[in-house]
């Protein structure tokens, strides 16, 4: 399926935020709230930044940023992004994806990404790499937390611990989406010239950061 229609969270605006509320006890939502101040954090945000977040959503990392940077905000859900105006969240929004982001070359100090990665696959992953390399400042930074395991061996740990409790529904999930792997990450941002540290956010989810 195209990557325009697989990632499209316009049928779960409505109860996006609600249900992030109440899965907060389970894998897929654990630590969310933590994962996302982490992110911004590491951002190490300072007054006019020009800041892009990719799938932005309804905002819930937007909340958690500073109100003295310039943000920009895209997504494939203008229904998402509706949700975010609507809760009075101020930022520049755009309909737009990972792999065409519409802003001119070197634009941005910082780019941003929460839990939206993992709907492309590791080609797509690649070329939306390079297309943030594109629009990225020559000193700027870029953050993603989203689904992703170290390398094959973290993998396999996580897979057998969700086999042994039975947690079909997220082995089943995992397999239709893409959890990024951040050894392959690692590669190809290094090859754009980037060296890259990362931590661990939750069981399911980790937290990687490039710069030049
Ligand atoms: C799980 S939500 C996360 C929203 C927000 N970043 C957060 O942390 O709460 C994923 C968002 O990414 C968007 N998305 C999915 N694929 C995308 C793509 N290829 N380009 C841009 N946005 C995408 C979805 O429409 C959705 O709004």
């Amino acid at each position: 399926m195209d990557h325009l229609k697989r990632g499209c969270h316009d049928d779960q605006a409505d109860t996006y935020d609600e249900k992030v509320l109440e899965d907060l006890d389970d894998y897929v939502r654990e630590n969310y709230y933590c994962i996302l101040t982490r992110i911004v954090e590491l951002l190490d945000l300072r007054e006019a930044m020009a800041v892009l977040d990719i799938g932005i959503g309804t905002g819930l990392l937007v909340e958690r940023m500073p109100k003295d940077i310039e943000l920009y905000g895209i997504d494939i859900s203008k229904k998402m992004m509706r949700k975010l105006e609507e809760k009075g969240l101020k930022a520049n929004l755009a309909y737009g994806s990972f792999l065409n982001i519409p802003y001119e070359n070197g634009m941005f100090d910082r780019i941003v990404s929460s839990f939206a990665f993992h709907h492309l696959t590791e080609e797509e992953k690649e070329e939306a790499f390079k297309e943030m390399d594109r629009v990225l400042k020559d000193t700027g930074v870029i953050v993603i937390g989203d689904f992703m395991f170290k390398d094959c061996l973290q993998k396999r740990e996580v897979v057998e611990r969700l086999k042994s409790e039975s947690r079909v529904d997220i082995l089943e999930d995992m397999a239709e989406e893409y959890p990024g792997r951040i050894d392959r990450s690692i590669e190809v941002l290094r090859k754009l010239g980037f060296t890259v540290e990362y931590e661990r956010g939750s069981t399911l989810a980790w937290i990687l950061k490039a710069r030049r």
